[in-house]
């Protein structure tokens, strides 16, 4: 480079990164300071019809996230999390509010099936891995923001690496004439920045070393298999001595892109990304375990229930609060929240071992939905049903409408079917949706269709043959 950085540069540049992350941190509590309870049941109202107690209960959870990182320090460790459980039938919204709640929150948020869980020393994943997932999530999640934060700077100093190839500086130190030739070279340099700057010199192909670790590239120890998601030929292609390039020709145009990449990670170093992110995790993190009654045992003796109960066992600690190691350093589990959630058809949260239950305080009943509720998740949420087909009809170029009369016919008819076959909650919609409309999404593009109208009677027409026959409705319904 043609600059040499001064050391008094370089601890200046340190001293502004760290106080661009300071910002960032700042930031990142404000945010959390806006979400109150209220707001985030607003938020969930967007999207999930009733289930009041189950959105405020996770509401004030979350919100006690932060109220704990306000108090006093010797105060703040003493405040455990109020774990949830949220119980109801197949279909209402459980799942629906984590995953609603996860692109509420910037905190670090990972959803688990609890029946993917096998007792450590078994084949299968053990329950550890939920904690290494939240935290390789965290530090995605970190390194994202702060590329995107120092993402100009990477940029200006590519620019630099672009000029330092196209002009490069060739003054030997004991020329007579060096004085001169620098000031010469300066001003070349600039002209050419110009050009750059402008993009006119974004086709003109350069030769760039290509020796430097890119990102991508990053192979890093793992534990669990799941983590594995290093593309293998291009790791061992990259370690063949022999078959790697040392210099590579490209346009300027890509050259600086590749230099920004190169930049923007060695300006968001590792330990600054991991730092954060083990913060975030301790401290803001959620786990939402789902179908967590999969792993209730009703029968002590027998082997799968042995097993289950193993599981249970093993997430007490985590629940608990315990240090697990990941790649990234020991992870103190003690603050993250836990929400829990399962149908409880059949073992009920009594049947979980006793030291597990009291590790989830909160229990919140969700309600089966009625015809009314049926309504509105047909219409209201931002992603209704009617709303996405209706979308889906104009690529087509087709208008869809329903008369209200219509949607009732359908909430009333997912109803009655819910009642005479299995209760499904609100996946029965889609059902019944999908039989009133197949014909059509099979016949689209067709010029002759251009605005369709659905009435009640369509859907009477469509529908009550199936209800009436009861191997039909047992397949398609
Ligand atoms: N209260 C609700 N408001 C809006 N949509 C809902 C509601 N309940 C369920 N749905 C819709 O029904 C579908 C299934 O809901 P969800 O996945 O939350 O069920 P669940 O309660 O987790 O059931 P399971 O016990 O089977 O896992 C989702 O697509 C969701 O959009
Ligand atoms: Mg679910």
């Amino acid at each position: 480079m043609y600059l040499h950085q001064s050391q008094k540069n370089y601890f200046g540049e340190i001293k502004r990164r760290m106080k661009t992350i300071n910002d960032y941190k700042e930031k990142i509590l404000f945010d959390l300071s806006t979400l109150t309870p209220r707001k985030i049941v607003e938020n969930l109202d967007k999207y999930i019809i009733g289930q009041d107690k189950a959105k405020k209960a996770v509401a004030i959870a979350l919100r006690n996230r932060w109220r704990r990182q306000q108090v006093e320090r010797s105060m703040q460790n003493d405040i455990i999390p109020n774990n949830i459980i949220l119980i109801g039938p197949t279909g209402v919204g459980k799942t629906e509010i984590a995953r609603r709640l996860a692109n509420l929150t910037s905190s670090p948020f990972i959803k688990v099936e609890a029946s993917k869980f096998t007792e450590v020393g078994y084949v299968g994943r053990d329950v550890e891995s939920m904690v290494r997932e939240l935290m390789d999530f965290s530090y995605n999640q970190v390194r994202n923001e702060l590329s995107e934060m120092f993402r100009e700077d990477g940029r200006q100093k590519a620019i630099e690496r672009v000029l330092d190839i196209l002009v490069p500086l060739q003054v030997k130190p004991n020329d007579p004439k060096k004085v001169e030739k620098e000031e010469r070279f300066k001003r070349t340099r600039e002209k050419v920045k110009e050009k750059l700057l402008k993009g006119e010199l974004n086709d003109k192909v350069i030769t760039v070393p290509v020796d430097e670790p890119t990102p991508q590239f990053e192979i890093i120890p793992s534990f669990g298999m799941e983590n594995l998601d290093i593309n293998f030929g291009e790791m061992i292609s990259s370690m063949l001595p022999h078959r790697r390039e040392r210099t590579r020709e490209v346009i300027v145009e890509k050259a600086i892109e590749y230099f920004t990449e190169i930049e923007i990670s060695k300006l968001t170093s590792r330990d600054i990304v991991v730092e954060e992110a083990k913060f975030r995790v301790e401290n803001n993190g959620i786990i939402f375990i789902d179908e967590i009654d999969k792993i209730a045992s009703l029968d002590k003796k027998s082997t799968s229930d042995v097993s289950k109960s193993g599981v249970q066992r093993d997430l007490l600690p985590i629940v608990e609060g315990s240090n697990v190691p990941t790649r990234y350093g020991m992870v103190n589990t003690t603050h993250i929240l836990f929400i829990a959630a399962g149908a409880f058809h059949i073992a009920k949260p009594s049947d979980l071992i006793p030291e597990l239950q009291g590790r989830f305080p909160i229990r919140v009943e969700l309600n089966s939905l009625t015809k009314k509720d049926f309504e509105k998740i047909l219409t209201i949420p931002e992603n209704a049903l009617i709303k996405q087909y209706t979308a889906m009809f104009k690529t087509e170029k087709v208008d869809l409408n329903f008369e209200q009369e219509a949607i009732s016919e359908i909430a009333n008819f997912s109803t009655i079917a819910n009642e005479k076959m299995e209760d499904i909650g609100a996946r029965r919609l889609h059902t019944i949706l999908n039989a009133v409309l197949d014909d059509l999404l099979f016949r689209m593009p067709d010029a002759k269709i251009k605005k369709i109208t659905i009435k009640k009677k369509d859907i009477v027409d469509k529908v009550l043959p199936l209800m009436e026959d009861e191997d039909l409705s047992k397949y398609i319904l």
